[in-house]
């Protein structure tokens, strides 16, 4: 079986085992997050022999021309010597202004922006919990219109990051994040273009961000968002949405809730459902697609199959990991 070097010490992998894995077996102190290739939390460089090109997914040019590739994705062929990449994900140190539960499910955090942070609305950053593990949240906010970066947390039961965000993050911590990342945001071309964005629970976040930028840039085609959930706290931020929506006429919200409910104003189904059947035919159209794995992956193809050119369908499922869960400390 292939041999994996780290800081001098080698293992041997066992069966198809990831290089991610190995280490992780032999109690190395890794750095890692979603575990399927979304967030880069363990961008690894071979420093001597050839990762496979299946786990240089989503890297840039540079990076895999560097032998960069993702731990997580890598399953070896061959012996290869690891290393972390001077060139990782740029960090920062960012205050938490404010921790705000918007019901039992949802927090929304803001953070004071670092200086030289850039970034685009519905991209997303790690943020580093104690412990050192690190978890992905988008980004809500607006850059030119907001001056603090913002996430929705949607509070996962047993979950290590979301829970100890939502139970324990208080003001004025001071927080690692990552640089933003990820090719989920507004592109200023084609301003009539129809937008189709969906989202499922704290999904709503990126495409909050992404409309609202949207907006502010003159987008002139018409914008249908539908936000979806099981239970009534997925559906937070009504108030933000619907006045968004009372402000540009061309800008359409419509929650939905899966479960049987008698709220008025939200319809009765699943988001993606019920966008593609009000929709139709989606040739043409430019789409976003946040939130469950399942959702962003079965709607990508649904929109595809419904006439929509796949460099115009932008996603980001929010990976998450099946594991035991630890306690952060
Ligand atoms: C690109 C990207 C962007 C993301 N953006 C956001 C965001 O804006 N807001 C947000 O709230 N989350 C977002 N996520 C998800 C987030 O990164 C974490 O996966 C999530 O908060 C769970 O982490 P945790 O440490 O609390 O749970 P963990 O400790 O990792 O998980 C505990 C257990 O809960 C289960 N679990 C974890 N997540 C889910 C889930 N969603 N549904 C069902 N079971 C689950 C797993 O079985 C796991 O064993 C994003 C993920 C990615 C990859
Ligand atoms: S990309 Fe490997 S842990 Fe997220």
């Amino acid at each position: 079986m292939p041999q994996i070097t780290y800081e001098g010490r080698s293992y041997v992998t066992e069966g198809d085992e990831t290089v991610l894995d190995c280490l992780l077996r032999h109690g190395e102190s890794v750095s890692y997050g979603c575990r399927a290739g979304a967030c880069q939390s363990c961008l690894m460089q071979a420093v001597d022999g050839a990762p496979p090109s299946d786990s240089q997914k989503g890297l840039k040019d540079t990076q895999k021309f560097d032998r960069q590739f993702l731990a997580c994705l890598c399953h070896p062929t061959t012996d290869l010597e690891v290393a972390i990449p001077g060139a990782a994900a740029k960090t920062y140190t960012s205050p938490v202004i404010d921790v705000e539960r918007l019901n039992a499910e949802i927090a929304r955090v803001r953070l004071g922006l670092p200086a030289g942070f850039k970034y685009r609305a519905g991209q997303f950053i790690n943020i580093v919990a104690p412990g050192g593990v690190s978890r992905s949240y988008s980004l809500a906010s607006v850059p030119d219109e907001d001056d603090y970066l913002e996430l929705h947390v949607r509070r996962i039961p047993s979950g290590l990051v979301s829970g100890w965000i939502y139970d324990e993050l208080k003001t004025n911590t001071e927080l690692t994040i990552s640089e933003a990342m990820g090719q989920c945001f507004y592109v200023p071309a084609r301003n009539d273009q129809p937008l189709l964005l969906i989202g499922t629970g704290s999904g709503l976040a990126p495409l909050y961000g992404i409309a609202r930028d949207a907006l502010r840039q003159g987008h002139t085609g018409a914008i249908h968002l539908y936000h979806g959930s099981s239970n009534q706290d997925g559906i937070y931020y009504f108030e933000e949405m619907s006045a968004l929506a009372e402000k540009h006429p061309h800008f359409n919200y419509t929650p939905t809730l899966s479960r049987p409910h008698e709220l008025p104003k939200v319809a009765s189904g699943r988001a993606h459902e019920i966008a593609l059947q009000s929709l139709g035919a989606l040739r043409g159209w430019r789409i976003y697609l946040c939130g469950h794995p399942e959702m962003v992956h079965g709607t990508k193809k649904q929109a595809f199959l419904a006439g929509a050119a796949m460099q115009d369908i932008y996603a980001d499922p929010f990976t998450f990991v099946q594991h035991p869960p630890k306690a952060v400390g």
